[in-house]
């Protein structure tokens, strides 16, 4: 492909480096590894389009980036630098503004097949051992209480509502238990079962000895 990716993944590696929320690049080389995993099973997907959103599906995230217009602007650049044409370019912006978990609160965004790979890719690293290691890290950098058995887990919520603050443990009721459900390929489908079993065991446990059960 002509598409320049190492100059993709060189860019986001320097604005990435810093962040202490959990939008690492350590989050993005492993949702390059989960994109790449899911291709091998789907190759009729567009593989530049998927590796470009993978590396840049964070960067224009509305709790970090002030102005987004801006922001924006500044990755279509990025990619246009990449020699990706302007189609293709779209396409990766289409992919970024509707692929997140936020912006799928209150309605379904329709995904192409690239954007539903990305997604997956994402989606595998927010569950499992990874998942629940983020999800602490994330809570301690916000000041969350990790669990009050006295706050129940919020229910339907609007995008706002979701950005307050919860606990670390209702974070698993609200979001993580149910990402797997909500894959869309078969190979993330596999692997999202097993990392959702992890995080059900995780709680378990976690609850038997809160309680002093064990
Ligand atoms: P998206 O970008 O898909 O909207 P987020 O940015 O909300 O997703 O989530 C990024 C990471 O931070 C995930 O691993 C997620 O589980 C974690 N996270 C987000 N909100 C919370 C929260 N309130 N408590 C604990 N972890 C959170
Ligand atoms: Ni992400």
């Amino acid at each position: 492909m002509s598409e320049n990716i190492s100059l993709i993944a060189l860019t986001v590696q320097q604005q990435m480096q810093a962040d202490t929320t959990g939008h690492n690049f350590d989050h993005i080389q492993r949702v390059v590894k989960n994109a790449e995993l899911i291709l091998r099973d789907l190759p009729q997907a567009n593989r530049a389009i998927v590796l470009a959103a993978a590396y840049m599906h964070d960067l224009a995230d509305d709790k970090l980036v002030t102005d987004l217009a801006a922001k924006q602007n500044e990755m279509e650049k990025l990619l246009a630098t990449a020699e990706f044409e302007s189609d293709q370019a779209s396409a990766v912006m289409d992919i970024i503004s509707n692929m997140s978990f936020s912006a799928n609160l209150v309605e379904r965004q329709t995904l192409s097949l690239e954007g539903q790979i990305v997604q997956d890719a994402d989606r595998l690293d927010a569950i499992g051992a990874i998942g629940i290691t983020r999800a602490i890290y994330y809570s301690g950098h916000f000041g969350e209480t990790v669990y009050d058995p006295l706050i129940a887990p919020r229910e339907k919520m609007t995008k706002e509502e979701y950005r307050q603050p919860g606990t670390t443990i209702n974070h698993f009721y609200e979001k993580l238990l149910k990402l797997a459900d909500q894959l869309n390929t078969a190979p993330a489908k596999k692997i999202g079962q097993h990392r959702n079993q992890v995080m059900l065991d995780y709680l378990a446990e976690f609850k038997a000895e809160w309680n002093g059960e064990r």
